[in-house]
């Protein structure tokens, strides 16, 4: 398996994820106060795995600038029709990597990555080029589903479900783990915090600043 097959999975699940409701509503809600609180008006923002959009178009008013990239261009061309229809200055979406970027020149104060890390084949790569795309003190802002602390099932249905094509790759890893991967990637991880209005959180909400 590769990122092709990846950008496959979802550039089939795109039209469906599109019209998917988010499941805690005031969860999300809490997660975006708390990025607005973190970011400044004159900062250059990129948000990776942004999926149909529906973030950037909430947050990039914001700031000065908002990349807002995926791997599928079908996740692209959705974010792109919903820009078209609320046009808002400074924001742009691009099919790209975290990989792909950290081999231009750009660089960004904040990157932010929302149910995306535990979607890469590679994470602590991701996190490298992650660091390696921020100015020095810029934030790495992420929420990401722990499957690692999540029900042993769900381990245990998802490698039948890949089998079928009706799930994608994911890696698990705990919260802890995580924290540490990022620490390991040259972040001084500043605080986690659990944003869920209900039931048990394996989704930790983790701000980190590159030194
Ligand atoms: C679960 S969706 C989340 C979308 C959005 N961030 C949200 O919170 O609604 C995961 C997104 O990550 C993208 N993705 C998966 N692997 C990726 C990678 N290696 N690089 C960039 N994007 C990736 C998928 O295409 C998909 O749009």
């Amino acid at each position: 398996m590769s990122t092709t097959n990846d950008a496959r999975f979802w550039d089939r699940s795109s039209k469906s994820y599109a019209r998917s409701r988010i499941s805690d509503q005031a969860g999300y809600e809490r997660t975006l106060e708390r990025t607005r609180a973190l970011l400044k008006p004159n900062d250059s923002v990129l948000e990776l795995g942004c999926g149909t959009g529906t973030t950037a178009l909430r947050l990039a008013a914001g700031v000065e600038n908002y990349l807002a990239a995926d791997l599928s261009a079908g996740m692209i061309a959705i974010a792109e029709e919903k820009l078209a229809a609320s046009p808002i200055p400074g924001l742009a979406f691009r099919t790209a990597t975290a990989e792909a970027l950290a081999s231009e020149s750009v660089r960004f104060d904040a990157i932010l990555g929302f149910s995306y890390l535990h979607l890469v084949r590679d994470l602590a790569g991701t996190l490298r080029s992650i660091h390696a795309l921020l100015t020095p003190g810029g934030v790495f802002i992420s929420k990401t589903p722990c499957l690692g602390n999540m029900n042993p099932l769900i381990r245990v249905a998802l490698p039948l479900m890949q089998m079928i094509g009706k799930a994608p790759y994911a890696g698990v890893f705990s919260a802890q783990e995580l924290s540490g991967l990022i620490t390991s990637a040259g972040f001084e991880v500043l605080g986690t915090e659990r944003h869920a209005s209900k039931g048990k959180d394996s989704r930790p909400f983790i701000v980190a600043r590159k030194n």
